[in-house]
């Protein structure tokens, strides 16, 4: 038994296939480098087709779908942490398992992010404005501007990169309550659960306050080394799958090149991110010989939304705007195998006391 479980099974799935060791991911047959430049909404489709009855317009439905759960803004709790508070008010829509439910659960996130971000920083939230698509309709909500076309690309790209990733945690999470028919709300806030560790989609914030402490690319080797002689984890490296470099990692790379080019993104930050990665790359490799450790999607995440405007702290709200279209194709997937997940443990603990 690993309590890990890894290489254990646990379902079959068309959804996306993660390659560890030739450092690939395919969603439904189409590689991740042949999705650059795919809107969110085309992905969505792609996942949902088979499982859900999609409409023709999906992006008209997913764009009423976001003015339909703007009404839940109102009872935001901006007190809470960002990921606490998207989950409380995701926790409004009704359970179901049809393509309302999965719509709305796609837009919560996107809707109740910037939102709940305005209101953090006493600013009315704005509401989602038709015509948009889905990506630049998130930063429209977010800064009440409409964004370039470079930054609503960023963002498309980020939300693809994300949108499924073979049996991740959260996924699993997600695939077990869906396997009892719960439905895909409870599917999804389960899911959002998982998601938060920093041990999964938590760690881009700490990226960057990696990077804060790290200050200067000549401060890098240094402060690295004395992190990992701690024993600490370098965050934005290392991955369970992958043995070579997360692909994701160079899809968000590549993203970041336009808005780096439209000046939309501080030089010198992409510049120490770089040395960082430079030097952590050496220094793994010098101190866990043993143990391929590459950059992960985590560590160019990290600079790609904080160049869009996110803080830190919402930077799992946004991953689940992503992953939830993911998510809600995983947990249609097992539900219509008609099969509860319930897998054994082994008792390891003291026997009852024989009576005398
Ligand atoms: N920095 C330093 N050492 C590391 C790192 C890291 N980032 N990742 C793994 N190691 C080391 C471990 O200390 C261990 O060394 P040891 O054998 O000398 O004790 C060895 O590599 C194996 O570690 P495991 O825990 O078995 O590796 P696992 O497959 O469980 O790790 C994980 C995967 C959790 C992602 C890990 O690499 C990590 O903690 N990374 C930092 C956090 C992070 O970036 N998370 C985001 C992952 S991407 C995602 O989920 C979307």
């Amino acid at each position: 038994m690993k309590s890990g479980l890894e290489d254990v099974v646990a379902a079959e799935t068309i959804l996306s296939d993660v390659d560890g060791l030739a450092g690939r991911l395919i969603m439904r047959g189409v590689s991740l480098d042949d999705l650059a430049g795919t809107p969110y909404e085309q992905v969505l489709s792609l996942l949902w087709t088979g499982f859900l009855e999609l409409p023709q317009d999906l992006p008209g439905a997913l764009a009423r779908a976001r003015t339909e759960v703007f009404a839940h803004v109102a009872g935001a709790d901006p007190s809470l942490e960002p990921v606490d508070a998207i989950r409380a008010l995701m926790a409004l829509i009704p359970d179901g398992n049809d393509l309302e439910t999965a719509l709305r659960l796609v837009a919560a996130p996107a809707v109740f992010t910037p939102a709940i971000l305005r209101l953090k920083s006493g600013q009315q939230p704005v509401a989602p404005r038709r015509g948009l698509g889905h990506a630049a309709d998130i930063l429209h909500m977010l800064t009440g501007k409409t964004p370039s076309p470079q930054q609503a690309a960023a963002l498309d790209a980020y939300l693809v990169t994300v949108a499924d990733h073979g049996l991740n945690a959260s996924t699993f999470t997600a695939r077990v309550v869906a396997s009892t028919g719960a439905g895909l709300t409870s599917a999804v806030l389960a899911a959002l659960g998982a998601l938060k560790g920093p041990l999964h989609g938590g760690a881009p914030g700490p990226v960057l306050d990696m990077l804060d402490a790290i200050g200067t690319p000549a401060n890098a080797e240094p402060w690295l080394e004395a992190a990992l002689t701690r024993g600490d984890r370098l965050m934005g490296f290392g991955h369970r799958i992958y043995r070579v470099r997360d692909p994701r990692a160079d899809a968000l790379k590549l993203a970041l090149r336009p808005l780096v080019a439209a000046g939309e993104v501080d030089k010198d930050r992409v510049a120490l991110a770089e040395a960082v990665e430079a030097a952590a790359l050496a220094l793994l490799k010098r101190k866990k010989p043993d143990r391929p450790l590459e950059t992960n999607v985590e560590f160019y995440t990290a600079l790609l939304l904080e160049a869009l405007g996110f803080p830190r702290s919402a930077f799992t709200c946004v991953f689940t705007m992503g992953r939830t279209g993911g998510w809600i194709a995983h947990a249609k997937e097992q539900a219509a195998t008609g099969r509860l997940i319930r897998p054994q443990s082994r008792y390891v603990g003291p026997a009852p006391l024989q009576a005398a």
